[in-house]
């Protein structure tokens, strides 16, 4: 979603403003824009579209030390140049950058701004024109500023210029990420540390309802009472290389290729000196105080939520509810005596899942994150956090994260059956490291899901997915995949739900991908296939060595049955990239989808 920039020190900013832009692109944005500050003035240059097309648009010849970007995922008013961010005042003194959403914008716009001619349909601008109105009637920048936050409800990231103060950018965050990252003679602000990972590793954490003062010097963090703010920076321990494309023509197919070695360093981050898979004792407590866990994530994370309940259940032996984040956050079931809340996130930052974290944590519940991203809000928030180790994800379609994901609930399940004294009847280390082989040999079969997706995806105008069981899941994780990057309608069903109403959509060719991994459930899946057959779909079957039969598509390599889902996803991912490739689809930056989703 929306992502941030801003750098004050000795060098030319367009550049670094614009590399910053490019890192974030990942995140997903239709509009670009940046604003530069020197003793001319303020230049602002925006576009609609791809950063390319804003690096085209900018003059070249305008140098200036200071500046702040922006790229738009558009929510108040459509995608266009008008709309994009920078914003300013109609006095023209200042400029401004937002990601979030304010939700009282009309009411300031009633109450403060009468009179004034808006230019854009944006809640941004009302925050701009708000602090020039202010000044201009005689409040200090700063005070007008605070004054401004404090009236703003909803989320919100900042960075404001003042062309009367070329020494400054002045930053605010609630609700939405933002950092600011240390150099010598400079300084930064990202909403992401990866976007200026170019310049510094060096970024200070920002807590909600705070704002920075940053110079080239010097970096101030206030509340909004005007009190002073010690924090220690962090180092961010991200290697530039991670977020690089390398030879590979899309993020994508690099981070399927990287799941083998993501499971491998899983397995090595959980084990402690003797090899033995280790969980922090503080978690296990709460596991152990618990009487049910409630697993809380949207999107393909809410789908390793579905897995992870398996895990939990079959193995620890505690019962599991899996919410999706944005229905939990107004419709919160009836809950149990002593619930644990579990949180998984990708990128630590989905508004919806912070929503329920900060709900719980009100009514005292403890929570656990299971992220990607130290350091990011739903870790910080919650009492501890898990981390997947699975480098960072820069394509929208989530691939990786979610066999980390996987992988980390079943540790996280196998560490607590131990502390509950079940003896499980494999070794986990032991199978991980064949879900990591498996992993390869799929990620060598490219050719044949190449195939595949030309035999059954190239001109269809829906897909579904099939599967039984824990399959099922895996099904739903497989159709989203599709979907999103393909723009084929795709659809996730239970073999058994079929004959109640979705089976009325197969027609002479209908693609029905199924899954068949599970020995208890294989009849059954192979008689809905039947059941399709029999009224012209087009089956693919990708089944589980051992139970394949000849009319399947592919076979996996062997995995324990537990662990199926680890390896029956990567075909499925693959498929869904070829499928986008044959349709000509951006398959890293899919149309109207934000990596981090980072409204509610
Ligand atoms: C799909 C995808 C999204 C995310 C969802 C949650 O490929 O990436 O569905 O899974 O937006 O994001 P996180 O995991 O960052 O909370």
């Amino acid at each position: 979603m929306c992502g941030i920039v801003g750098y004050i020190g000795q060098q030319d900013s367009k550049e670094i403003l614009l590399k910053g832009l490019e890192k974030l692109e990942y995140r997903g944005y239709d509009s670009a824009g940046i604003a530069v500050m020197n003793n001319e003035g303020i230049h602002v240059f925006k576009e609609k579209g791809r950063i390319a097309t804003l690096r085209d648009a900018v003059n070249q010849d305008v140098a200036a030390n200071a500046g702040i970007g922006h790229t738009r995922w558009a929510t108040h008013g459509v995608p266009s140049k008008v709309n994009a961010h920078p914003h300013q005042s109609n006095s023209s003194r200042f400029t401004l950058v937002h990601n979030g959403v304010i939700e009282n914008y009309s009411i300031l716009k009633n109450e403060f701004l009468q009179g004034v001619e808006l230019k854009s349909d944006t809640d941004t601008e009302i925050i701009v024109q708000v602090i020039d109105k202010f000044v201009s009637e005689g409040l200090e920048v700063e005070e007008a500023f605070r004054k401004t936050l404090a009236l703003l409800k909803g989320s919100y990231a900042i960075a404001l210029l003042d062309e009367l103060n070329k020494e400054t950018i002045y930053v605010a965050k609630n609700k939405s990420p933002l950092l600011v990252g240390l150099g010598e003679n400079f300084n930064v602000v990202a909403s992401d540390a990866m976007a200026m990972l170019q310049v510094t590793d060096q970024y200070v954490e920002l807590m909600d309802k705070e704002m920075v003062i940053v110079t080239e010097e010097s970096v101030t963090i206030k509340t909004l009472d005007g009190n002073v703010v010690e924090r220690a920076p962090y180092t961010a321990e991200l290697d530039a290389s991670d977020i690089e494309k390398g030879t590979y023509p899309h993020y994508m197919l690099k981070e399927i290729d990287e799941q083998p070695l993501v499971m491998r360093k899983i397995i090595q981050k959980y084990q402690d000196e003797n090899g033995k898979l280790t969980i922090d004792q503080d978690i296990l407590q709460s596991f152990d105080e618990a009487d049910r866990v409630y697993i809380i994530a949207a999107g393909t994370s809410y789908h390793a939520g579905l897995v992870g309940k398996q895990f939990i259940e079959k193995m620890a032996n505690i019962p599991v509810e899996v919410h999706v984040a944005s229905e939990f956050s107004y419709n919160m079931p009836l809950l149990s005596a002593k619930p644990l809340f579990i949180f998984i996130s990708q990128s630590g930052e989905t508004a919806d899942s912070r929503a329920v974290l900060v709900q719980v944590k009100e009514l005292g519940y403890k929570a656990l994150t299971i992220t990607n991203v130290q350091g990011s809000t739903l870790s910080r928030e919650a009492d501890f956090t898990l981390l997947l180790h699975a480098g960072p994800e820069i394509a929208v379609a989530s691939t990786k994260a979610y066999t980390a994901q996987l992988a980390v609930l079943a540790i996280l399940a196998a560490v607590t059956a131990e502390s509950r004294g079940i003896e499980l009847d494999f070794d986990l280390v032991k199978e991980l490291g064949i879900v990591a082989n498996g992993m390869e040999v799929l990620c060598d079969a490219k050719e044949e899901m190449e195939e595949i997706a030309r035999e059954y995806l190239s001109t269809t105008r829906n897909c579904f997915f099939i599967g039984r069981a824990v399959d099922f899941y895996v099904g739903l994780e497989g159709s989203l995949k599709l979907k999103e990057i393909s723009y084929i309608q795709a659809e996730g069903f239970a073999g058994g739900e079929l004959k109640h109403g979705t089976i009325a959509l197969i027609e002479n060719g209908t693609p029905v991908i199924a899954l068949a991994t599970q020995e208890h459930v294989n009849l059954g899946i192979r008689g809905n296939v039947k059941e399709v057959a029999a009224r012209g779909a087009n089956p693919c079957i990708i089944s589980m060595k051992g139970l394949e039969t000849e009319e399947d598509r592919y076979v996996l390599p062997l995995v324990h049955e537990a662990l199926t889902p680890l390896v029956s996803v990567i075909p499925l991912q693959l498929i869904s990239y070829y499928a986008a490739l044959h349709r000509d689809c951006d398959v890293d930056k899919p149309r109207n989808l934000a990596k981090s989703v980072t409204v509610e």
